[in-house]
């Protein structure tokens, strides 16, 4: 794997809407990097990936992402964002599909993009649910359909908000191997939003807080103070 190929930089970025939320943001994500941000509701979580995203306006600033020939950026929203009426497989394609580049022989291009849905819905447990309609689905499984549309899509930055709720620990651990396999498999990165700041250390490298309007690094001190109060024992060494 290449290291320290740069997939994703961010400088001197300030979001939100008809008034700042985030000010001054500096990161830089390399090739293999799982960068989650925690921080309570409403502090602006979601817009930094709706704006790494391209879904919303920078204030100001710059984001650079290298995503050359690939399916770019990947975004699992928070609401899902799925077609409900229609089925499974449909909802997957249109990932497959916004990550493909047409080839000369449009048969090779479709069968390529069909081994691509039919991967990734395999890879998610849903081979069973293939035609049914997401509406007909529970919460934990849209949220799966929502994750393989993403790989489906082979995007060099995945960007995931809270995609592990409403799934229990069998199925977290279905969904946190096939994307940890993608991840090595297409040398990419991941920043994920996670309200769970135990499971957020666990899954990534480096923790980060929105507080005050700024994006720091989590402080270990404030963690370790938190992971006590909530679990009343010392969690991390
Ligand atoms: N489309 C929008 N237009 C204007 N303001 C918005 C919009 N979307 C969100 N906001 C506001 O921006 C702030 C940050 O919202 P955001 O969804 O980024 O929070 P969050 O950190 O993801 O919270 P949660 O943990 O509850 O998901 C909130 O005050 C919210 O009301
Ligand atoms: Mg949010």
């Amino acid at each position: 794997m290449s290291d320290n190929e740069l997939v994703l930089s961010i400088n001197n970025l300030t979001i939100g809407y008809e008034t700042g939320l985030v000010y001054g943001i500096n990161l830089d994500i390399n090739v293999g990097d799982v960068i989650a941000i925690v921080g309570p509701s409403g502090i602006g979580k979601t817009t930094l990936l709706r704006t790494i995203a391209g879904l919303v306006k920078p204030l100001s600033g710059s984001i650079y992402c290298n995503a050359p020939k690939r399916g770019g950026i990947g975004y699992i929203p928070q609401r899902l964002g799925l077609v409900r009426h229609t089925s499974v497989y449909h909802n997957v394609d249109l990932g497959a599909r916004s990550g493909t580049r047409f080839f000369s022989e449009p048969t090779t291009w479709f069968k390529r993009r069909n081994t691509r849905v039919i991967d990734a819905i395999d890879r998610m447990g849903l081979s069973e649910k293939i035609n049914e309609p997401v509406r007909r689905l529970s919460g934990g499984q849209q949220r799966r359909v929502a994750t393989a549309r993403t790989l489906a899509q082979r995007p060099k930055l995945i960007l995931a908000d809270e995609f592990l709720s409403e799934l229990d620990d069998d199925n977290i651990s279905v969904v946190l191997d096939a994307v940890k396999e993608y991840m090595v498999k297409s040398e990419s990165a991941m920043i994920i939003v996670e309200h769970n700041i135990k499971r957020a250390s666990e899954i990534s490298d480096r923790l980060l807080q929105i507080k005050d309007g700024k994006l720091t690094d989590y402080d270990p001190e404030d963690l370790r103070r938190q992971l006590i109060a909530k679990y009343g024992v010392e969690v991390l060494s």
